[in-house]
């Protein structure tokens, strides 16, 4: 089997739903035979390596450990949900606390064992405000910090994709920016559907703006639909698209979708939330997305509810407050 690199990408958390996943889309995907897996719970850990060495993968090199430094020492990338899951009735943000602290003890790690990190890919939740944790304390340049924020996109595609009738790829550019959670910015102006412009279509029999203002709840909503349907938080399609974004830091195809960015300036100052962003060997670039009056409102109302979380932990103490950033980590 053809790899694209033997660099070695570290997954945190993988002895859980979507670590283990994610382990075996990497060496399905053919990104490098060089995976470690960490997790602090060691059953679940040694469960999910087996499971892989079962699939007998050709030239894989796994290795799997409960010892942070061992996992993190020589990695060039990295993925981690390692952290707590969300439960029916719970929100993304209650997991805040704890999770928190996880990824601050996460930056330090980083920053103590693998400094040259080529990327991180932090999907635990809420995964704004841990890459933004992470980011802070590793001491990483934002380029080499990103978030898996690209589901609430797919979940858009998805359910438009089943009011047309239509084939998932007839709709492009679906986009949501700002927070991953209750309040992002769902965007009509930039999707098509059949080549024609969402927006022309909105207010119309094929799409009332009754039915549409519907769809953006359910995609707002995408993560507890997932719970209720199967009793447990979503795990196949965040594997997948975290290691999709791995794969093109790799140099291999490109992450169509957009991810989590650090901003600190204009309207958004010291925040990480989704953006239109492209990633390539040298990490993560964004861009401000182009929205029309009334979608920009909506992400600058989303970057507000995520600097009142960002507060809510620097509160706790996971976080400095913003003034001392630039101590902690110059490239802020
Ligand atoms: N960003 C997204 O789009 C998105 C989507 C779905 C789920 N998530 C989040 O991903 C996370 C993982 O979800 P899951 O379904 O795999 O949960 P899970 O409970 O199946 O797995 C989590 C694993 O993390 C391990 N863990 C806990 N603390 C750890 C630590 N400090 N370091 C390393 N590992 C640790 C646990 O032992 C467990 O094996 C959750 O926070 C969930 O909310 C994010």
């Amino acid at each position: 089997m053809a790899y694209l690199t033997n660099d070695k990408l570290v997954i945190l958390g993988a002895g859980g739903m979507i670590g283990s996943n994610m382990m075996q889309t990497a060496l399905t995907m053919g990104l490098t035979p060089n995976i470690c897996g960490y997790d602090l719970y060691e059953p679940g850990l040694q469960g999910a390596a087996e499971e892989m060495y079962h699939c007998g993968f050709t030239g894989a090199r796994l290795t799997w450990t409960t010892d942070i430094k061992q996992a993190l020492t020589g990695a060039s990338y990295l993925i981690s949900s390692g952290g707590a899951p969300r439960k029916e009735g719970m929100t993304r943000e209650d997991l805040l606390k704890g999770n928190a602290q996880i990824a601050a003890d996460l930056g330090a790690d980083i920053k103590a064992h693998c400094p040259d990190l080529k990327l991180a890919v932090i999907v635990f939740n809420p995964a704004d405000i841990t890459g933004l944790v992470v980011l802070l304390h590793s001491g990483l340049p934002p380029s080499h910090v990103t978030t898996l924020a690209a589901l609430d996109s797919t979940r858009l595609q998805t359910a438009l994709a089943q009011h047309f009738a239509i084939p998932q790829d007839d709709i492009t550019g679906c986009r949501t920016y700002g927070g991953h959670g209750e309040q992002m910015a769902v965007f009509a102006s930039t999707t098509k559907v059949e080549g024609k412009p969402l927006t022309e279509l909105i207010g119309t029999s094929r799409l009332t703006e009754e039915k549409w203002n519907s769809i953006k709840a359910h995609v707002i909503q995408g993560g507890k639909t997932i719970i209720q349907l199967r009793g447990r938080s979503s795990f196949q399609s965040p594997s997948y698209l975290s290691v999709a974004m791995v794969r093109a830091a790799m140099g291999g195809d490109s992450f169509p979708w957009p991810g989590g960015a650090y901003l600190n300036e204009g309207d958004f100052e010291h925040i990480l939330m989704a953006m239109e962003t492209t990633i390539s060997t040298d990490g993560v670039h964004c861009r401000m997305p182009n929205g029309t009056p009334a979608e920009m409102a909506e992400l600058k109302s989303s970057y507000g509810h995520l600097c009142k979380l960002r507060d809510e932990v620097i509160g706790m103490g996971s976080l400095p407050p913003t003034d001392q950033w630039k101590t902690v980590n110059p490239y802020l």
